[in-house]
């Protein structure tokens, strides 16, 4: 995160001896990216973050095999009709992925084990539901429309307050807010669709006794579990810029033009190889002779993966598409407005509608999309023919 943040007890200097009250030393970690050269938080730990008793190998109990989108065509996954096993981690259900990000789905009412993520950042996405996300940085109270967004190596967990559905984007290396946004020490721009203020981070130390405590790792390799000497939330105090946060889409500010804006006014993140854009309630746009949902477009260089995460989507309208689809217009495919739907807005415009409350979250990436399991799945094997009827 561009901006430095400090919760609960730090030494007055970085690296000096800081001590517990029974005299003894706290333990200091250094979390950071880019070999000690972006953005990093210096955690102290009531003891020591190395000790590990145990490590054994995990096999995956879902299945993680992406077959390529061939015979290419455009796609519509029913996430509705998914039900997981397991947790928030492990009853993650593939959608889709690439050698840069994995796109999942979960739906789950039980607490996670402790999990990092050292492959890089994952920014999970509330659908529905509140879930509460602790860390060794603190807690989040996560809820509907909640982006959350943990950087690589993070140690935790999810404990949902009843059923939760999420779609988690894991990336293959950090996800930050875009670059346009940011002055060049890191503020939010007066031109951002959101600002400092619109992210919630952790707010004091929570601190959990344990001993011999399992941590599922995720790496290149695969999946390993590490047993901790002590609980990995004993840090008492930490400060700095690299910590996970929450944004809510609903925090977003849309930019509406005149006539049609394309998808980067609704940017919210970026990572390596895709974006990720918030499509939020808002005015349509307003030249009077306006067509006012998107055209038809070939956007050459992306796979365009879209999750309907709530409200109207007039240009879909006819597609079968419904709140918790997910459409994947791959390149190699021009997509645009359902037939009719062009027509429809614009009548509905002469009717005195004057905005749109559709919600979505967006993910395009630059490599294509291949499938998963859970996608493949929940497919509707109609949609590719919608706009020839
Ligand atoms: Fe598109």
């Amino acid at each position: 995160m561009p901006y430095y943040r400090v919760v609960g007890e730090v030494p007055r200097k970085r690296h000096v001896q800081f001590r517990r009250p029974d005299g003894g030393l706290y333990a200091e970690e250094l979390m950071g990216e880019e070999g000690f050269s972006s953005d990093s938080s210096l955690l102290y730990h009531r003891h020591l973050p190395t000790a590990i008793v145990k490590a054994e190998a995990v096999t995956p109990t879902v299945g993680a095999r992406l077959e390529a989108n061939l015979p290419l065509s455009p796609r519509h996954f029913r996430t509705q009709e998914l039900s997981s096993a397991g947790d928030l981690v492990t009853g993650r259900m593939l959608l889709a992925g690439n050698g840069d990000v994995r796109l999942s789905y979960a739906v789950s009412d039980r607490p996670s084990e402790l999990y990092r993520d050292s492959m890089g950042d994952e920014c999970v996405y509330v659908q529905r539901g509140t879930v509460r996300f602790e860390s060794a940085y603190g807690v989040i109270e996560a809820g509907e429309g909640d982006y959350v967004v943990i950087p690589t190596g993070t140690i935790h967990r999810w404990v949902p307050d009843g059923q939760v559905s999420v779609l988690v984007i894991e990336a293959g290396g950090h996800i930050r807010p875009p670059k346009r946004y940011l002055s060049q020490h890191g503020q939010f721009l007066e031109h951002a669709p959101y600002c400092e203020r619109d992210l919630r981070a952790p707010a004091e130390p929570f601190v959990v006794e344990g001993e011999e405590v399992p941590v599922l790792v995720r790496t290149r390799g695969g999946l390993t579990r590490l047993v901790y000497r002590n609980h990995p939330f004993d840090v008492v105090g930490w400060d700095g810029c690299l910590y996970p946060f929450a944004f809510n889409i609903n925090d977003f500010e849309p930019i509406v033009k005149k006539t049609h804006a394309p998808p980067p006014v609704h940017q919210t993140f970026e990572g390596p190889g895709f974006v990720v854009c918030s499509f939020c309630p808002r005015p349509l746009d307003y030249h009077p002779e306006a067509v006012p949902i998107p055209y038809n477009h070939h956007n050459v260089d992306s796979d365009e993966f879209m999750f309907y995460a709530g409200g109207d989507y007039s240009a879909r309208k006819g597609s079968g598409i419904d709140v918790g689809s997910v459409s994947l217009h791959p390149a190699g495919f021009t997509h645009g407005p359902q037939p009719g739907a062009v027509e429809a807005v614009i009548e509905a415009v002469g009717r005195g509608v004057t905005t749109t409350s559709e919600m979505a979250v967006m993910v395009d990436t630059f490599r294509p999309l291949d499938l998963g399991p859970a996608a493949l799945s929940c497919e509707d094997p109609a949609y590719a023919w919608t706009w020839a009827r």
